[in-house]
């Protein structure tokens, strides 16, 4: 793959493919300083990118062409929308948003499960500029009221359930929760009303989606500068703050176009199901705006890779649609290995249109790897990407010039993506030799310029370790060959079934138990999860100690905190944690131990008869 090292070929590489899309001011220059006063692709430019994902589709010719498939097993119903119902949905909806007095610049917050309603609100508020933040219905009240907080939304969009396989999710209810324990107390909320659940009306706050609908007029799409937010999406970091990721609108929609065609090898009006949620990156790039402004269908599938009803789900779906990629975690397919090793329930679907299987989101560990590939005959592409960037930082581009994978590896760095291995002193790394991996900058278009309303952070959670370089947080390195290979984790972050989270967030909540003196969640290794937190305790001295009643208000706290989706696999009790002398507690080196891979102690360690008597309790613990 060719690789741009020169700055100016970048910048004139990024340049030529702005002709891809629509502007209503064209960029006269690739990078640099916008009013903001921060760096962003195409500062002069002014675009919209509801215009991109509507209008052009329609004005081009696709308006009776499907948008959206909506599939949902949960609520047994499937619906389809072309784009010129989904513009029109969008046109009230973005009316309706600003007769509730939301303006360009104002956010808004969108907690809803899987529904197009969702789609639309996302489409309505980036038509008039308002930003948007999608807060995945997995998180419990806690964790939405800090989002509340930080992003501060005039308006809250929300549905009165979602369903988890059999299990409804009061969305109205927890958000009402969310709302009592926020400071920040939004304007009002609109409600997606699903039949057979009666909710509580706020009068004068809440109002009723449909009935809003009925008596929209239509809006048009407002220009906005390139550099202007499209939306924040929060993400952990290391602690109980979670880091409001902001994406511009220009790069994001040059980065959506060119991955389409690049990566993903797909045409306008081909199938494209991201089998994610519009909580996470991957639902917000590749089931929201990726398909839509390249002019492709998307699924939006309401329900999971096994269980609504069985493993042939997503199989059932590609026919059906006739889905030529599909994106996923390779959670969802160790999932369906589980439930249908020999491939019985594909042998009842017709999957020839599939003709690519991406994954990301954590690791593809080469067995999985190698049971879809043998099974799906097609290639399987593992590529490497996070909330930040918002596309695959490291790919097989499919669209561009494929390369003979390898299981294990992201393949390499995706073209305009300066990715280095770097040491702890900065030194860079040769092939095969295993550090930190770094993007020089600047970031390509799409990549996060700023955290929410706070700069400073953005610069030392990312930017101050190594000047120059933006800090993935991933280790790995690169083999003899130039293939990438992503090994986890430098940080307190960690994928559980694809869900990123923050072991330093569940050490807080742990911490709020008066019995604990202290404690070391990490993520171990799990079959079908990829990653499951436990939790290492020390009580306090003096305290009489029932283990059974700590254990379940620990793993009880964490679900009522952070969602179901963080739950604790374990606490183990033990008299010690194994430290440095200068106090850091060794969670890398407990990890690796645990997971039986090869680990090393730290020549600094205060006492290592400490780790031999956690790693026995945490035996015990597994065995039981
Ligand atoms: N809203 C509310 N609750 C949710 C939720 C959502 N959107 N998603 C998950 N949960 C809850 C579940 O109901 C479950 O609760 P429970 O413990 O009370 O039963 C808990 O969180 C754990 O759920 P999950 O992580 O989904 O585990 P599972 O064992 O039910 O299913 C998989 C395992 C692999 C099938 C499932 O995790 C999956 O589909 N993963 C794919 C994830 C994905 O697409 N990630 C996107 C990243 S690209
Ligand atoms: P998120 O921001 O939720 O997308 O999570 C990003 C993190 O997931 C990355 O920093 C990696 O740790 C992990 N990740 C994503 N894709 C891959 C991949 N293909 N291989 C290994 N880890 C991955």
């Amino acid at each position: 793959m060719e690789q741009l090292v020169h700055h100016n070929d970048l910048m004139k590489f990024w340049m030529s493919v702005t002709d891809r899309i629509p502007w209503y001011q064209k960029p006269t220059k690739a990078y640099g300083i916008a009013e903001d006063g921060l760096n962003h692709w195409f500062p002069d430019g002014k675009l919209n990118t509801s215009y991109l994902a509507l209008d052009h589709q329609v004005e081009q010719g696709r308006g009776e062409a499907v948008a959206i498939y909506y599939d949902s097993p949960v609520t047994k119903s499937k619906t389809k929308l072309s784009y010129k119902e989904l513009l029109e949905s969008v046109e009230k909806m973005a009316f309706v948003l600003d007769s509730l007095n939301v303006k360009k610049g104002d956010t808004v917050v969108i907690y809803m499960p899987m529904i197009p309603e969702a789609l639309v609100s996302m489409l309505a508020c980036a038509r008039i500029g308002a930003v948007h933040s999608v807060v995945f219905g997995g998180f419990a009240p806690h964790e939405l009221a800090v989002r509340l907080d930080d992003c501060r939304p005039k308006v809250v969009i929300t549905a009165s359930y979602g369903i988890e396989v059999s299990k409804i999710i009061p969305y109205k209810p927890l958000l009402d929760e969310a709302m009592h324990l926020s400071t920040h107390k939004p304007e009002s909320v609109i409600l997606k009303s699903r039949p057979n659940l009666e909710v509580i009306m706020h009068t004068g706050r809440d109002f009723d989606w449909d009935e809003l609908m009925e008596t929209a007029g239509r809006k048009k799409s407002v220009p906005v500068s390139s550099a202007d937010p499209l939306y924040i999406l929060y993400t952990s970091g290391t602690t109980g703050k979670p880091k409001g990721v902001v994406r511009d609108n220009g790069g994001h929609a040059i980065a959506m176009h060119y991955s389409m065609e690049k990566i993903y090898d797909m045409k306008p009006t081909e199938v494209f199901f991201a089998a994610s949620d519009v909580g996470w990156v991957v639902g917000h790039s590749y089931i929201v705006y990726a398909p839509l402004i390249y002019g492709c269908s998307t699924v939006l599938y309401e329900g999971k890779p096994v269980k609504t009803p069985d493993a042939g789900a997503f199989y059932r779906i590609i026919e059906e649609y006739k889905v030529k990629t599909l994106f996923c975690a390779p959670t969802a397919f160790r999932a369906i290995r589980k439930e249908d090793p020999n491939g019985k329930e594909l042998s009842k679907y017709n999957i020839s249109s599939l003709k690519y299987l991406f994954l990301a989101g954590e690791r593809t560990d080469p067995v999985t790897y190698d049971w879809a590939c043998d099974l799906l005959k097609v290639p399987v592409v593992d590529h490497w990407w996070q909330t930040e960037t918002g596309w695959a930082i490291a790919a097989n581009m499919m669209g561009e010039s494929p390369l003979p994978a390898k299981a294990g590896s992201a393949t390499k760095p995706v073209k305009g993506f300066d990715v280095r291995i770097l040491d702890e002193e900065g030194h860079e790394l040769k092939n095969g030799e295993k550090g930190n991996i770094v993007i020089k900058l600047p970031l390509p278009p799409g990549c996060l310029p700023t955290l929410w309303n706070d700069y400073p952070n953005f610069e030392s959670s990312y930017l101050s370790h190594y000047p120059g370089y933006y800090l993935t947080g991933d280790g790995g390195y690169f083999d003899e060959d130039g293939y990438l290979f992503i090994l986890g984790r430098i940080d307190d972050v960690i994928n559980v079934a694809g869900h990123r989270l923050s072991t330093g967030e569940m050490e807080e909540i742990v911490a709020e138990n008066h019995s604990i003196a202290e404690s070391a969640v990490i993520g171990i290794g799990d079959e079908i999860k990829g990653q499951v937190p436990i939790a290492i305790v020390v009580c306090k001295d003096g305290l009489v100690i029932d283990q059974k009643a700590i254990d379940s208000d620990l793993t009880h706290r964490i679900r009522e905190k952070i969602g179901a989706i963080a739950s604790l696999k374990a606490v183990v009790f033990v008299k010690r944690l194994p430290k440095t002398r200068s106090g850091k507690i060794l969670r890398k080196t407990m990890r690796k131990m645990i997971d039986g891979e090869e680990y090393s102690i730290p020549s600094t360690i205060d006492d290592p008869s400490i780790l031999d008597e956690v790693m026995d309790a945490v035996r015990l613990k597994m065995l039981k």
